[in-house]
């Protein structure tokens, strides 16, 4: 059987915000989502075989607990099939870098197995699975800009904000997402109003001024205080002419918003003359996209 290969966008996080801690462990969020153009690539083929994973290039785990793996699991758990897969992870996006990309890979794997699936399960169905992969995975079943809410697992889709230009950039630091949380003390909880306020914003068509205005991340103030080489990322982003800049979930990436994508494309040149991992990014409107339909063998 053909397999299928798609391209896996990341994500930041225009604004976010954590409620507070819940009696489950987890954090309620109030979160707008967008996913940006850079993207790992991810090819299925269904097997009667075992399933394998090769990660080429490094930058995320090719043993049983990838998230890619893992998401094969709960697809068949659910739907009995298929009885193997070979996966092939090209990876671009850093990880520990709060862009979301396993999350990401993860959703693309689900996809890729409903859209080789005779008899695929619904939307609802392959979301609640995603739910239970990790809490940023329904959001990139869609992708795009949306509002997270909960865990940031309830999504709900806001007019896109696609061709928005930015800078993604990062310190070289890899940052556990549990460990952040753990960092986390009640000054930096809020009520949600802040990501209310953008999603609004978003709504009534906001241009980039105003998308600016409501940047927030409730990690930054106590990942500064630990690492200021974070702090440093971001000034150096605001010295490279970006109208405002934030980090991206629990870091360390940080992202700038720029007025054009000629100011965004000389920033990240700036940034990668200073030695930093830089790159000049769009937001796009969707979470994945297939890029081969009828994808051979990931092994040669
Ligand atoms: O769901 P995910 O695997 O991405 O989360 C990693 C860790 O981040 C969780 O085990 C939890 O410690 C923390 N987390 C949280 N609240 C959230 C999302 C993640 O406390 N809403």
């Amino acid at each position: 059987m053909p397999g299928i290969s798609l391209r896996s966008f990341c994500k930041v996080n225009l604004c976010l915000e954590v409620l507070g801690r819940r009696e489950d462990g987890y954090h309620e969020l109030a979160t707008v989502f967008q996913t940006v153009s850079l993207a790992d690539t991810l090819t299925v083929v269904p097997t009667a075989g075992p399933d394998l994973l090769r990660v080429p290039r490094g930058g995320a785990p090719a043993g049983p607990d990838n998230l890619c793996l893992r998401a094969v699991r709960a697809y068949r758990n659910q739907r009995g099939w298929p009885p193997g897969v070979r996966l092939q992870l090209d990876k671009t996006v850093p990880a520990g870098a709060g862009l979301g990309g396993g999350s990401s890979n993860a959703a693309a794997t689900l996809r890729a197995l409903a859209l080789l699936d005779d008899q695929p399960p619904s939307d609802q169905a392959l979301h609640q699975i995603a739910a239970t992969l990790g809490a940023d995975v329904a959001f990139f079943l869609t992708g795009g800009t949306a509002l997270g809410t909960g865990r940031g697992e309830k999504i709900e889709r806001l007019p896109d904000l696609a061709g928005l230009p930015l800078v993604l950039a990062r310190p070289r630091l890899s940052i556990s997402t549990a460990e952040a949380y753990g960092m986390l003390s009640p000054e930096d909880f809020s009520d949600g109003a802040r990501a209310r306020a953008m999603a609004q914003a978003i709504c009534e068509g906001a241009g980039i001024e105003g998308i600016a205005a409501h940047l927030h991340n409730a990690f930054t103030a106590s990942l500064v205080r630990r690492w200021p080489e974070v702090a440093e990322v971001l000034e150096a982003l605001r010295d490279a002419g970006a109208v405002r800049a934030e980090v991206s979930g629990s870091g360390s990436a940080c992202f700038g918003l720029f007025p054009d994508a000629d100011a965004a494309e000389a920033a990240a040149l700036r940034l990668q003359v200073l030695g930093l991992w830089a790159v000049e990014v769009q937001s796009v409107n969707r979470g994945w996209e297939v890029v081969d339909e009828a994808a051979d063998e990931a092994y040669g």
